[in-house]
């Protein structure tokens, strides 16, 4: 199985601009180009809290090829894995620290915000990132980017997405340096550094890619995230000859590859990657309904891999060949 998904990560970078293969890598694509890749949305956060190490481990367990951790920065400067700016909806925060927050006006009405950039890595590391989403995720804590490397390394894949980076930009952080730093300590800063722990990093800030590609020199692969009313002038083919310029590959959202099902071949045409978001059981046939949505958009619109909250579900093989 390792053996198919570094080859299989290979297929992705084949479609990158600018990518040369030895000979025999060119073999094995032409072989196992139909595999996708299958990247853990937020960890197998459909069953543990996102961004947690107990969702991560499981995707892993589950088979992801990737793990995805969302980045952002603490207050001295140390990249965690978390979604949003703030605390507020996946910790404990309010009760841990009730008196740092800011205020803000939200349409009107003033809201209270803990932004995890006002808590050092020491404080966040108190708050309890696990009993939201369940008791028996108790005390499970927010990890640091270094620790998910750490658990993915040797047997997944990292996909790490840079979150807000204009934001912190403001604030006086270099998230593109920060990121690109962490994982040359790992030993992970160049493509197919560690063939079991291939890293592809994301971020829907075109500017972000950019600043990895030409400023900093990354040979990484770089995914744009697409999404929103820029979307449709994206997925033409000049827009996506302007993507190749700074990134490998996209990453659309489902209805936006359902609105625009050529765009995967245009992309294709453009070498650019395709892995849409995200892909998650909803209701009680829910596990069902995913299974085939997948299978849709792997075999029949041909992504290169998809963005799912249940790794367990991901289709590795058409339906009318079994999985
Ligand atoms: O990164 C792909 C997908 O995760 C984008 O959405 O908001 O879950 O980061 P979000
Ligand atoms: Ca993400």
């Amino acid at each position: 199985m390792k053996r198919l998904r570094c080859t299989v990560f290979h297929a992705a970078l084949a479609l990158c601009a600018g990518c040369s293969l030895e000979s025999t890598e060119q073999a094995d694509l032409s072989a196992e180009s139909a595999a996708a890749l299958l990247v853990a949305h937020r960890g197998a956060s459909a069953y543990a809290p996102e961004h947690t190490m107990a969702a991560y481990q499981l995707a892993i367990e589950q088979g992801a090829d990737f793990i995805e951790p969302d980045l952002q920065l603490t207050r001295d400067g140390v990249l965690i894995a978390l979604h949003d700016l703030t605390l507020g909806r996946t910790t404990d925060v309010r009760e841990v620290f009730p008196d740092r927050f800011r205020e803000e006006l939200v349409r009107g009405e003033t809201v209270r915000r803990w932004y995890a950039n006002d808590f050092t890595l020491e404080e966040i590391r108190r708050l309890d990132a696990g009993s939201w989403f369940g008791e028996r995720f108790q005390g499970v804590r927010i990890p640091t980017l270094s620790e998910v490397i750490e658990l993915a390394s040797g047997q997944a894949g990292i996909f790490p997405e840079t979150k807000a980076p204009d934001v912190y930009g403001e604030r006086g952080y270099d998230m593109e340096r920060l990121l690109l730093d962490e994982l040359e300590r790992h030993g992970l800063h160049k493509r197919n550094a560690d063939p079991s722990t291939p890293v592809i990093i994301q971020s829907f800030s075109a500017e972000s890619l950019r600043i990895l590609r030409h400023d900093l020199a990354t040979d990484l692969p770089l995914t744009f995230l697409i999404s929103g009313p820029a979307a449709d002038e994206w997925l033409t083919a000049e827009g996506l000859a302007e993507i190749s310029e700074f990134a490998t590959g996209i990453g659309p959202t489902r209805s936006l590859l359902l609105e625009h099902p050529g765009a995967v071949d245009l992309a294709h045409q453009a070498g650019l990657t395709v892995i849409p978001w995200t892909f998650a059981a909803r209701g009680p046939d829910g596990s069902t309904t995913v299974v085939e949505e997948m299978a849709h958009f792997l075999f029949e619109l041909g992504v290169d891999g998809l963005f799912t909250n249940n790794p367990d579900l991901f289709p590795r093989t058409p339906p009318d060949e079994g999985s």
